[in-house]
């Protein structure tokens, strides 16, 4: 298949997914469809999934690769999943059994030249996943101060350089606007002692996943969204999220952390008075990571965490 995403700790999602025939699922991030399709296998026929993706091209190829199913069992939604609860209101629903996040990019939107999201072609800076948004990587590049554009490439790439890319952007930008991939990924290379260079796989890679994480807004409406999640789902009902980046992860672990919380007590109280009650059992104490041999097979498993609670 020409834009195949290949789903990351698949076996891991179904396993914490619980899903059987009958279940309604949410895949927040349909993707090219990779989870949605083993995912429809075990529910159908009489299961429901609804698939959102903000980005056309992803709904396109996931429609291609959901084909065999019956359209009876699926719907596919553009749209945001900060917006979950409009959604699903609007689809009609009122409870449902999984809930899906497996956030970031897709291979469908790596691979596409044009989309700007990859340093291994040379296209327009553009690394919008919603293309009827405004914000491009572009304005971001060429218009953000410098403070700006060093924290987000030190907190969304985890860069060490990160003061000296930003540095080196503004500098280039004085001359001409940046309007290319390769334009960036040059004075990116350029910011970069040679010997830090070597190491660490391609030197563009955290700054492009920092500036695509901004032009997204990708971390401020995981919060809110995973506890709209946690709303929708049925006693018995799982969340189950992958992230890929330590600032995802802290997120989904802290809001499941605290959707867990038995009691806010002081240990010294010998009778439970908050009268909290936890919404959530968590399923996964430590996050699960992929085998090596899928981090071996799928270079884009290599950072995944995966956490899973239930219902209560
Ligand atoms: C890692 S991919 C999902 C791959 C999918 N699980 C599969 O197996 O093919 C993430 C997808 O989520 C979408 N996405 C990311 N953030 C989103 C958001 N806030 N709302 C809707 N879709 C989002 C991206 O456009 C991308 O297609």
């Amino acid at each position: 298949m020409e834009y195949y995403h290949e789903p990351v700790l698949l076996a891991e999602v179904l396993q914490h997914l619980h899903c059987t025939n009958g279940s309604t699922v949410i895949d927040c991030t349909l993707g090219g469809a990779g989870h949605a399709e083993a995912i429809l296998d075990l529910i159908k026929p009489e299961g429901y999934l609804l698939g959102i993706d903000a980005d056309d091209a992803a709904l396109d190829a996931a429609r291609v690769r959901l084909a065999r199913f019956s359209q009876q069992i699926f719907s596919l939604v553009k749209g945001n999943f900060r917006d979950l609860d409009r959604i699903l209101t609007g689809a009609g629903l009122h409870a449902v059994d999984g809930v899906l996040f497996d956030l970031g990019v897709s291979s469908v939107q790596f691979d596409r030249a044009e989309r700007g999201f990859s340093y291994r072609f040379d296209a327009p800076l553009d690394m919008r996943m919603d293309q009827t948004e405004d914000l491009t990587a572009a304005e971001i590049v060429n218009t953000y101060g410098e403070a700006e554009l060093s924290r987000i490439i030190k907190e969304y790439g985890e860069e060490r350089w990160a003061h000296r890319i930003a540095s080196l952007i503004v500098k280039a930008r004085r001359k001409r606007p940046i309007g290319t991939t390769f334009e960036l990924v040059d004075i990116i290379k350029d910011a970069i002692p040679a010997p830090a260079r070597r190491k660490g796989g391609h030197p563009a890679k955290r700054t492009f996943q920092a500036i695509r994480i901004a032009v997204n807004d990708e971390l401020s409406i995981l919060e809110h969204s995973f506890r709209d999640a946690v709303r929708w789902l049925r006693p018995q009902g799982r969340l189950v999220v992958i992230s890929y980046h330590s600032l995802e992860d802290k997120v989904a672990k802290s809001v499941i952390n605290d959707l867990a919380t038995v009691c806010l007590c002081p240990p010294d109280l010998p009778v439970c008075s908050c009268g909290l009650k936890p919404q959530l059992r968590v399923v996964t104490r430590k996050a699960i990571r992929p085998e090596p041999k899928e981090m071996a097979d799928n270079p884009r498993a290599e950072s995944a965490r995966l956490r899973a609670a239930e219902k209560l």
